[in-house]
């Protein structure tokens, strides 16, 4: 027994040396950190040894930076350690709000690209002028994430923008690209605003800027041919233009977090999605001058839900079609929205003279208060004061509205069809709205081109949906499917 005993105790030690030594091959580095682990361990006792390998591993990638080894590093979502982080304010920003602090954000970003998972960090407290700027992939490694919490604001002098851009903030070609925290990216648009209303002298600086800036108005935040894109918690504002494009991107989400501007900023959608798919948009408040949401040509899979709008032209799919051209949508779910106060409700815009199609749409559990137009499909959208008819047209099929509740202030419910590509299969379900008096004129509810049926009563009734489908001949001919 005894010598049993003494058997496992050696086997024992054996062990243990053995582990030491192979510890000890990691180096002075992993030496330094080992105090910070071990008390790790206790606090998180199921850890295990193979995470703590990697995470020194990963400070060692780090190791080159000016940040490294200096800050305490935060943890990160991907679950591969604690990752290297970049802050700004190490690459030389000064965060005061006056100096350009551009070449340092590009400074952190060149870092930060060349290692897998790492973390550019804008501190809390600063506030960054950043002039126009790329991150840009290609040749990035993968998961990078900012950390915003402090400001950045766009500059308002003309000089900045040469002759026009069409974005501030711009991310291309990224596998994984994480905003996150609760900072601020103020495009301070004022100035640009001004060049649309010269009668109107909002205040000293603006009136005395506003004829030099570009008629082209950047985005404040642009995403491009990227997968695995995620903003959260921040918030945009006062964009001179959109806040948040998505454009060939494959993975989105936005969730808990702002879009703000005023209703009178014109053209500032909220957020703009375009040949994009598998998109979700939640928990997020948008208010601005334009579109709250508007989605273009090339999306599918897209889930919004949870959001409140207003003020803002509502959300839209469309314009599509424009100048003959063919445009794309389908699977698209929008639920649980709040509107106050916004031009539309939940819209469908085409041109006449395109292609293509939108299929499978389904608008539910909507409340509007004080929206002008809640319910609106318009294939005769014009911009000028007459566009030419035309009998090709976007045909749309599958459009479901369900519990869209609340008051108006111009007409309840515009669904204007094509007259050679009629609507299919448009459905209304549990609709209730009532007129706010105003001083102008309200208009009834119409339909024209409309197919499909009403699944409930509805408040106001809405007869005017033609029952079933249309004559064959007006069905839409293959060569325009997408
Ligand atoms: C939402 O974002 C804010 C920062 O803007 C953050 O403090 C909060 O924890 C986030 N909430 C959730 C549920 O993620
Ligand atoms: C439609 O989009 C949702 C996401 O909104 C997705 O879960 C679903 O699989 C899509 N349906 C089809 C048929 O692709
Ligand atoms: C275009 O078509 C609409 C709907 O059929 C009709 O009301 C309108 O008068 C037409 N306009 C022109 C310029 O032909």
């Amino acid at each position: 027994m005894k010598r049993l005993f003494l058997i496992i105790f050696l086997l024992l030690l054996l062990w243990v040396s053995s582990m030491d030594s192979c510890h000890a091959r990691r180096g002075k580095h992993w030496r330094q950190r080992r105090a910070a682990w071990a008390s790790q361990l206790t606090k998180k006792k199921g850890k295990s040894t193979n995470g703590g390998s990697r995470q020194s591993h990963h400070h060692g990638g780090g190791g080159g930076s000016p940040a490294a080894g200096k800050k305490k590093l935060p943890g990160t979502g991907y679950g591969t350690g604690s990752p290297a982080v970049f802050d700004v304010l190490d690459f030389g920003a000064k965060g005061d709000g006056a100096t350009d602090d551009t070449k340092a954000f590009q400074a952190a970003w060149a870092a930060a690209c060349k290692v897998e998972g790492s973390t550019v960090v804008v501190p809390s407290q600063f506030t960054f002028l950043v002039g126009p700027i790329s991150f840009s992939g290609p040749y990035c490694q993968q998961n990078i994430a900012i950390q915003l919490d402090g400001t950045i604001i766009a500059p308002t002098n003309a000089k900045a923008w040469g002759s026009g851009l069409l974005q501030w903030l711009e991310f291309t070609k990224l596998k994984g690209i994480h905003i996150r925290g609760s900072g601020v990216i103020d495009g301070r648009g004022s100035v640009w605003w001004a060049n649309d209303y010269p009668d109107q002298i909002q205040d000293p600086v603006s009136s005395e800027l506003m004829s030099k800036m570009p008629s082209i108005k950047p985005t404040a935040l642009r995403f491009y041919g990227s997968f695995d894109v995620v903003v959260t918690g921040i918030t945009i504002q006062n964009s001179p233009q959109c806040h948040l494009k998505f454009d060939s991107c494959v993975g989105v989400q936005v969730y808990n977090m702002t879009v703000s501007s005023p209703g009178n900023s014109l053209n500032t959608d909220g957020i703009h999605l375009q040949n994009s798919r598998d998109v979700m948009i939640h928990s997020t408040d948008l208010g601005c001058g334009d579109d709250c949401i508007s989605i273009q040509t090339g999306c599918t899979n897209v889930y919004v839900h949870d959001v409140n709008c207003g003020p803002g032209h509502g959300i839209s799919i469309g314009g599509l079609g424009k100048d003959s051209t063919k445009a794309c949508v389908s699977n698209i779910t929008v639920r649980n929205v709040n509107m106050h106060n916004t031009m539309n409700g939940v819209r469908i815009k085409t041109w006449q003279g395109g292609s293509g199609s939108v299929q499978g749409v389904s608008f539910s559990n909507i409340q509007v208060s004080e929206v002008e137009l809640p319910i609106v499909i318009d294939q005769f959208y014009c911009d000028k004061s007459t566009c030419k008819n035309q009998s090709s047209a976007v045909a749309l099929s599958g459009i479901q509205y369900e519990n869209i509740r609340g008051t108006y202030t111009v007409q309840p419910v515009h669904l204007a069809c094509s007259d050679s590509i009629p609507c299919i299969d448009v459905s209304l379900t549990d609709i209730h709205l009532e007129p706010i008096q105003e001083h102008y004129h309200m208009y009834d509810t119409l339909c024209w081109q409309t197919f499909g049926e009403l699944r409930t009563p509805t408040v106001p009734p809405i007869d005017c949906i033609q029952m079933g489908k249309p004559p064959n001949n007006k069905i839409q001919s293959d060569h325009d499917s997408c």
